[in-house]
């Protein structure tokens, strides 16, 4: 096991991973494993890695025989402890392209979604998922992994992006994994060091929240419009929290629905302070 200055407590160094800036390397080495029979995992990340994180890097590894991260959308805050979390969870490969490198300055394709990208976060950042669909259509184009890795919190992005491997046939395993959250239920976030010390107590409310509506659908509620009040109510007893939507939703469809059956989504953005957070519940 090799060590490593600057490598936060408990992340020893396990395995070498190759850190490469451009598409060719990543091409190549991706096909010498190919050539070897070995299977490919991709965990798409925009930096700043934490716990969620490394979760879908640790299920990519048991699945995978190599696991390529990639790192791209938020350069400037990709350092040291990004690259020891992939090493240290067992990738293989850290692909970390400059922005030229992604998009040339002739760049106009773009990958586009009509359904599933109106509702929830899609209504107030209404190009948002243009730009998810395209670098992650892009990712899979370079890597061309057997499986790819996202996590459940962003669930809109997770149903857009398995809408688009159905829809233009990208023969790719989605692998949805399930929030990780800190001792007191807040999901992981790169946004919670936004909070101050109030904020941060405040913003377990989105896990309360939904916790009192599926407290509610476990006893045997299945009105969305009830469980929809029961989390507007919790939320407007917590003074710091501004909802920005509280959504119960087809999880396959992400349309509203008013009688909770299968596999619903109850989704909500809560501003906490000027922080924006995302929280969510399948039931
Ligand atoms: O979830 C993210 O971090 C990003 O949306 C993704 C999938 C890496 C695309 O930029």
């Amino acid at each position: 096991m090799e060590s490593r200055q600057n490598v936060p407590a408990g992340m020893e160094i396990k395995i070498k991973m190759k850190i490469v800036e451009t598409i060719a390397e990543v091409r190549a080495q991706v096909k010498e494993w190919r050539a070897q029979g070995l299977s490919v995992g991709l965990v798409p990340t925009m930096g700043y890695l934490h716990e969620g994180h490394k979760s879908l890097i640790d299920r990519a590894v048991a699945e995978n025989d190599k696991v390529v991260v990639s790192v791209f959308v938020n350069p400037m805050q990709f350092g040291e402890r990004d690259s020891a979390l992939c090493e240290n969870a067992g990738a293989a490969l850290i692909f970390h392209p400059q922005p030229e490198e992604m998009y040339h300055k002739d760049f106009s394709s773009f990958v586009d979604m009509n359904t599933l990208t109106k509702g929830l976060c899609g209504k107030t950042r209404p190009i948002h998922f243009r730009g998810v669909c395209t670098v992650v259509s892009k990712l899979f184009n370079i890597v061309q992994p057997d499986k790819a890795y996202f996590g459940q919190k962003d669930a809109q992005q997770l149903a857009v992006i398995r809408h688009m491997v159905s829809d233009l046939n990208f023969g790719i395993e989605i692998v949805g994994c399930p929030i990780v959250r800190e001792a007191d239920g807040l999901a992981k976030s790169s946004r919670n060091t936004y909070l101050n010390e109030q904020e941060r107590k405040a913003a377990v409310v989105l896990n309360q929240s939904l916790q009192a509506a599926q407290d509610l659908y476990e006893n045997g509620e299945r009105s969305a419009a009830v469980l929809s009040a029961a989390i507007r109510e919790k939320l407007a007893a917590e003074p710091l929290a501004k909802p920005d939507y509280v959504e119960i939703v087809d999880w396959n469809t992400l349309e509203p629905v008013e009688t909770i059956q299968d596999s619903v989504l109850m989704a909500i953005a809560v501003y906490i302070g000027k922080t924006r957070l995302i929280d969510n519940r399948i039931l």
